[in-house]
C-alpha cells in the first residue's frame, strides 16, 4: 500500500514494532511540531491497513486503528518495503498480538483460566500475498514475543489464515471451543505463561490461583462443542 509521504521517515526495519506509544522512529534534529506530523503520518498508514485488512475479512469495522492500538496494550508488528513506491516505501502487512483473558477447554474438557498470547489481526497486502511476506512478519512475531506458535490462540482465523498455519508450521488439529477463539493440539504443553491460571474442574473448583494480570478486557467464555 502506497502513501502520498515517505513511510521510511517512520520505519527504519523491513518489520517495525508498534506498540501502545505509537512512535514513529527517532530523527535527529525535529521539533514537537515535527514528531506531530510524523504520528499523523503513522496513526494514517495504521488505520489504512487496518481498514484494508477488515475489507480482506469481509467485516464491517477495522480490528486494529491508530486510536485502538493508544487505548489497549497490544503489539502491532508493521512490515513495509521501503524501495516500493518509488523510494518513498510501500506498506505490506500487519500483525496485531496481545493477550486476552480466556476460558479454554483442553481435550479433556477439563476449562482454564489463561490469559495467552492472542493473534488478533493479520493482513498482508493483496500485491504481496503468497510471497512470503506473512511468514517472515509471523516468525518475526514469534522470535519478538518469545512464543511457540501452538501456544497462541487465535481470533477467528479465516481459511487463508488456517492454511497459512498448516502449511508453515504444521498446525492442524484444534481443540474444539464454541467461541471464536481457535487453539490449536499442545497449547496446554509446557507453558511457560501460567500467569493467573486456575484450572476448574467440572466440579468448579479452582485447583490454582495467582495473582490476576491487569484486566485486559471482557471476558471470553470458550465452552466445548
Ligand atoms: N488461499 C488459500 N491459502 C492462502 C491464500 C489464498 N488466497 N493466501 C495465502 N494462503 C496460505 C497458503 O497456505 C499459502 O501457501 P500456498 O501458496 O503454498 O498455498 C500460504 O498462506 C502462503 O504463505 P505466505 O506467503 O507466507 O503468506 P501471505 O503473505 O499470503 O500471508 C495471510 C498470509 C496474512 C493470511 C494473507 O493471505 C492475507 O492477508 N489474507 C487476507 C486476510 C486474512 O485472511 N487474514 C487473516 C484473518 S484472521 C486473523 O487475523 C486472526
Amino acid at each position: 500500500m502506497d502513501f502520498s509521504f515517505d513511510i521510511n521517515k517512520l520505519f527504519r526495519e523491513e518489520i517495525t514494532l508498534i506498540d501502545n506509544r505509537l512512535q514513529p522512529c527517532r530523527q535527529h534534529g525535529i521539533d514537537r511540531y515535527g514528531f506531530q506530523q510524523l504520528q499523523k503520518m503513522l496513526y494514517e498508514v495504521v488505520d489504512k491497513m487496518g481498514d484494508a485488512s477488515a475489507k480482506a475479512q469481509g467485516l464491517h469495522g477495522s480490528i486494529t486503528t491508530g486510536k485502538k492500538l493508544e487505548l489497549a496494550n497490544h503489539h502491532l508488528y508493521l512490515m513495509i518495503d521501503g524501495s516500493g513506491n518509488d523510494g518513498k516505501g510501500s506498506a505490506l502487512g500487519i500483525l496485531k498480538v496481545g493477550r486476552k483473558k480466556l476460558f479454554v477447554y483442553d481435550s479433556l474438557k477439563v476449562q482454564h483460566e489463561l490469559d495467552p498470547l492472542c493473534i488478533l489481526d493479520f493482513y498482508v497486502h493483496e500485491s504481496r500475498q503468497r510471497m512470503g511476506c506473512g511468514r517472515r512478519l509471523f516468525d518475526f512475531m514469534l522470535s519478538k514475543e518469545n512464543i511457540r506458535v501452538e501456544h497462541l490462540a487465535i481470533d477467528r482465523p479465516s481459511p487463508k489464515f488456517l492454511s497459512f498455519l498448516k502449511k508453515h508450521y504444521g498446525l492442524d488439529s484444534t481443540i474444539p471451543q464454541v467461541n471464536n477463539f481457535v487453539i490449536f493440539q499442545n497449547f496446554f504443553s509446557n507453558r511457560n505463561d501460567g500467569r493467573g491460571r486456575r484450572n476448574i474442574t467440572p466440579g468448579g473448583f479452582a485447583d490454582q490461583v495467582s495473582p490476576k494480570r491487569p484486566s485486559s478486557g471482557k471476558v471470553i467464555l470458550l465452552l466445548p462443542i
